[in-house]
This record gives structure tokens, sequence and C-alpha cells, in this order.
């Protein structure tokens, strides 16, 4: 789906598909470089993120393993609550390996610094992060991403995985929805 399909339930195309591919590449390049001694585990975390894995990976000139983690921070709101449940945990065991988690976007980074914790306590031998996208301004603890796509202003974004009650999540663009959709 593209943001023309449906323009009266988008403000503003935030990021385009040619964009986007584009920056996956350099990150997927700069990936290679730092991981070019190492076998690396990329974990995906659902549903959000599917999209960016699978171009993320394809980029990619290395072998990774693929792995997900699916946890639940939003309902079907637009406000984080920071009270994080695992749906569905990693197949994989993380003991020795070197983890990349993947995100759609880091807003408060409550859902994030949980995961961390929780996966910090693995025995993995490094985890860093990978997240398409940052809203800076929403940033409540401290992470530090190791590779952002791009920064956003702190607006409610939609499409490339992200969702709004479920929907949005095939359109090809990265867009502001109008808060009319959600009741704002
Ligand atoms: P926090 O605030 O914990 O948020 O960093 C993490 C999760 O919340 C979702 N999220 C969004 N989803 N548009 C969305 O469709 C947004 O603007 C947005 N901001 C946060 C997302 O699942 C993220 O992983
Ligand atoms: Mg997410």
């Amino acid at each position: 789906m593209d943001a023309d399909n449906v323009p009266s339930e988008i403000v503003e195309t935030l990021l385009t598909e040619e964009q986007i591919q584009a920056r996956l590449a350099e990150v997927a390049a700069q990936v290679d470089a730092d991981y070019a001694t190492s076998d690396l585990l990329i974990v995906g975390v659902l549903k959000g993120a599917t999209m960016v894995m699978a171009d993320f990976a394809r980029h990619l000139r290395s072998h990774v393993t693929m792995d997900w983690m699916a946890v639940s921070s939003y309902g079907s709101g637009t406000q984080s609550s920071g009270v994080v449940r695992i749906l569905k945990d990693l197949d994989s065991d993380l003991v020795g390996r070197h983890v990349l988690v993947v995100e759609d976007i880091l807003d408060t980074g409550l859902t994030l610094s949980w995961l961390l914790r929780n996966l910090g306590s693995r025995g993995a031998a490094s985890i860093e992060v990978f997240t398409l996208l940052r809203k800076p301004e929403a940033l409540t603890v401290p992470i530090n991403p190791r590779y952002v796509g791009f920064d956003i202003p702190n607006v409610f974004v939609v499409g490339y995985g992200l969702d709004y009650d479920e929907r949005y999540r095939n359109l090809r663009q990265v867009a502001v929805l109008d808060p009319r959709v959600y009741g704002g």
C-alpha cells in the first residue's frame, strides 16, 4: 500500500521507500564491517520490525542468523506504558552470541530498556541495537543504539511495519497519521 492510496488518513510522508532502502544499505554496510570477524544473530522485535528485518537482512553481505521476539507495550493506543510482556520468546540460546536487536522505533525507550535488561541476563557476548527510527524528544531513559536509521519528530507515525490498531503495517512509506484516525 502507498500513502497515495489512503490520502485522507495521512498528513505527511516522512520517509519514502527510496530513502528507507538507501539508509538500510548504509547501515548494513556498517554492520558488515563491524561484525566482519564474528557471527551475528539479528533479533527482530515483532511485529513492527518485520519490514526492517526483511530488507536490512537482504542488504547484508555476510551470513547472519535471524530470530524473533514478540513483546507488547502499547495495546492498541498511541502511548507507551512501560509495562512489557513477552508474547513470544527467542528460539535461540544467546550464550556467547553477538546479538543485534532490530527495532522499528525507539520512542520513550521504555520497551527497549526493559528488553535489553531481559536479554542482558542471558550470557550473550555482546548486545547492540539497530533502530530504524528514533524520536529523540520522546526518549525518557538513556539508551544508545549503535545504529539509528533516522531521527524523526515526536509525532505518531505508521507504515513500514508500524501500525495503528494493526493497520498501516503494509504501507511502503513511513507517514504521519492524521490524528482524526485515532480521535486526536
Ligand atoms: P517506547 O515508547 O517503549 O515504544 O520506546 C516502543 C514501541 O511502541 C511503539 N511505538 C509506535 N508505533 N507509531 C507506531 O506505530 C509510533 O509513532 C510509535 N511510537 C512507539 C512501537 O511498537 C515501539 O516498538
Ligand atoms: Mg515495536
